[in-house]
């Protein structure tokens, strides 16, 4: 199935749908939904303010590295990401470059909250990822290319801070490649780096781009010399241009030329070089995306391939987040639509409780505000205000029993209990627990013995801190987490009831409950987990788990 969704992906982009009855052919056919990954420090925020100020969607650089930095971000908890200086919120922005609509998904760089950014991956059908030139491939990014090559997503490579000095551009390609075993093939390359930095030469167009420090001019204004023009630098900067011909004709030379098919398999990614601050090759991450990434994909299904043109709404949340907006005291359910179309008012079936929903006043996001949507086709991401009836991996169609898959709990490698300073309030804490637990901050399991005093598992140690902080504000819960011996956690199964039913009957002290009602083994070592794989070989014992 996966080369026919390839194909009709390619059918969708050069369809020549126009009106009427094809208008959600056009509206799918014009959508691109893509998340930037990297390493913190990379470039992401700058690469992302960039291209919204180029897609025109804010007027002025700034707003996005405010939002980053705390400065607009007022709302209580986000004081810890303006104390950390760490972007622990991901949101979606929407602007429009060349008629296309873009979908942008911002995840969150700090490791810690890594569980987060997994799920947003599993929303968008293309990533570019931000490589800093003098760093090379750096551990987060290597993590996050994995989940990328879980579904084949297809990757741009943007090498950012060209305007340093950097390591050699051949040596970084080298790493991509083998560290992170995707091909490479360079559209840009540089003519020279640091002070010297001339710019790129195009080597599909044969044009050079002119580099010009500064953030001042936009996308359109880059100088582009051609032919004598080309000629004419190679006399100014004759080592530059001589070494990026040589380096040029040995890439090309081993076959490394931009091939449409391997990218949107996921097995090859254009190479870009540039400079993020100055501005300078943004215009060409937004023209690979419009003209390269695909348009919105299929997407599987427990029963079926769903087409993302077909006229009935679907939809799935992949991230839940509180307290967006001090003013808007809510949660909002992140939602991918994956085919029809949403409008305003509309009604749609709630997969999991079976219940009838009504879907009104959806919005989208640009930097600091919301707007009101209208209307959303597949590709897009409405956020939908919800009081806990939404949970991540949860479904929305029209009346269709189906679950998309492959959006991912991860098992969590630091456990908590939370001890009360004040024992009153422990029906708050269960409530802050379960309503966290559903909205994906940390994961919650109920032990099968003291039901009562449940665990808090995490993948990183920051999202204790923000449940802590976020329990005291919205809950009005004075606890503290203290470390429980547990090392690592496998969700159990087993085709054979009577078995399942009796390992947990020898396993209980070390059995719990997830938030779905699936069994959780509690390993307080790597040794112990192991003698229990050992012992019940019949057993399954996994490190992932699908919602559902
Ligand atoms: P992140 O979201 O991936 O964490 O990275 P971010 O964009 O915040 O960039 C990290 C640092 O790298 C910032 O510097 C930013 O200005 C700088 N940077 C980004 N792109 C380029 C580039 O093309 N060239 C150079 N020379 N630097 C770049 P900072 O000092 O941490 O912050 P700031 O005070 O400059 O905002």
């Amino acid at each position: 199935w996966y080369k026919n969704m390839i194909q009709t992906s390619e059918e969708i982009r050069t369809s020549d749908a126009t009106a009427g009855a094809e208008g959600i052919v056009r509206e799918v056919k014009r959508r691109r939904t893509f998340a930037i990954i990297s390493h913190p420090d990379a470039g992401k925020t700058t690469l992302t303010e960039k291209l919204l100020l180029f897609g025109g969607a804010i007027q002025m650089a700034g707003t996005v590295k405010a939002r980053k930095s705390g400065r607009h971000a007022t709302s209580d908890w986000l004081e810890i990401e303006k104390q950390r200086g760490i972007s622990v919120a991901s949101s979606v922005m929407q602007f429009t470059f060349d008629d296309c609509v873009i979908n942008l998904l911002d995840t969150p760089g700090h490791q810690d909250f890594s569980e987060d950014t997994y799920r947003v991956l599993t929303a968008v059908d293309a990533a570019v990822m931000v490589v800093d030139a003098a760093k090379g491939v750096e551990e987060q990014t290597i993590k996050l290319l994995e989940v990328c090559r879980l579904r084949n997503t297809p990757i741009i490579t943007f090498i950012n801070k060209m305007d340093r000095e950097v390591r050699e551009p051949l040596e970084v390609l080298d790493e991509i490649e083998s560290v992170l075993k995707i091909k490479c093939a360079p559209v840009t390359w540089p003519i020279g780096m640091g002070k010297r930095f001339q710019g790129v030469y195009h080597l599909l167009n044969d044009q050079v781009l002119r580099f010009v420090p500064g953030e001042a001019k936009a996308g359109q204004d880059v100088e582009t010399l051609q032919g004598g023009e080309i000629d004419q630098l190679a006399k100014q900067c004759p080592s530059e241009m001589q070494t990026m011909r040589d380096e040029t004709e040995l890439v090309m030379g081993a076959g490394a030329s931009f091939d449409l098919d391997e990218f949107l398999r996921g097995q090859q990614s254009p190479v870009f070089f540039g400079s993020g601050v100055n501005n300078f090759g943004v215009r060409e991450i937004l023209r690979a995306l419009v003209d390269w990434a695909p348009p919105p994909l299929p997407r599987a299904t427990d029963v079926r391939l769903v087409l993302p043109t077909e006229p009935a709404f679907t939809g799935f949340v992949f991230k839940i987040q509180a307290n967006m907006d001090p003013n808007h005291r809510d949660r909002i359910a992140f939602m991918r639509v994956c085919s029809g179309r949403y409008s305003s008012g509309m009604k749609v079936k709630h997969r999991r409780t079976g219940k009838d929903m009504k879907l009104a006043n959806a919005v989208t996001f640009m930097a600091n505000e919301r707007t009101r949507m209208d209307e959303a086709y597949a590709g897009d991401i409405i956020g939908v205000h919800n009081h806990g009836q939404l949970q991540i991996g949860d479904v929305l169609t029209e009346g269709e029993a189906l679950t998309f898959k492959g959006i991912p709990y991860f098992a969590p490698e630091l456990f908590s209990r939370a001890r009360l300073r004040d024992p009153m309030k422990a029906k708050q804490l269960q409530k802050g627990l379960r309503q966290l637990g559903e909205e994906g901050a940390v994961q919650v399991f109920e032990p099968l013995i003291d039901t009562s005093n449940p665990l808090i598992g995490a993948v990183g140690q920051l999202q204790f801190e923000v449940v802590e902080h976020r329990l005291k504000a919205e809950y009005g819960v004075d606890a503290v987490f203290e470390r429980a011996g547990i090392q690592t956690a496998r969700w159990v199964t087993c085709t054979d009831a009577s078995h399942l039913a009796e390992f947990v009957k020898a396993n209980q002290s070390r059995l719990a409950k997830d938030v779905d009602g699936n069994y959780a083994y509690l390993a307080d070592s790597g040794v112990n987990l192991r003698l229990a794989q050992e012992r019940w070989p019949k057993v399954q014992f996994f490190a992932t788990r699908e919602h559902g």
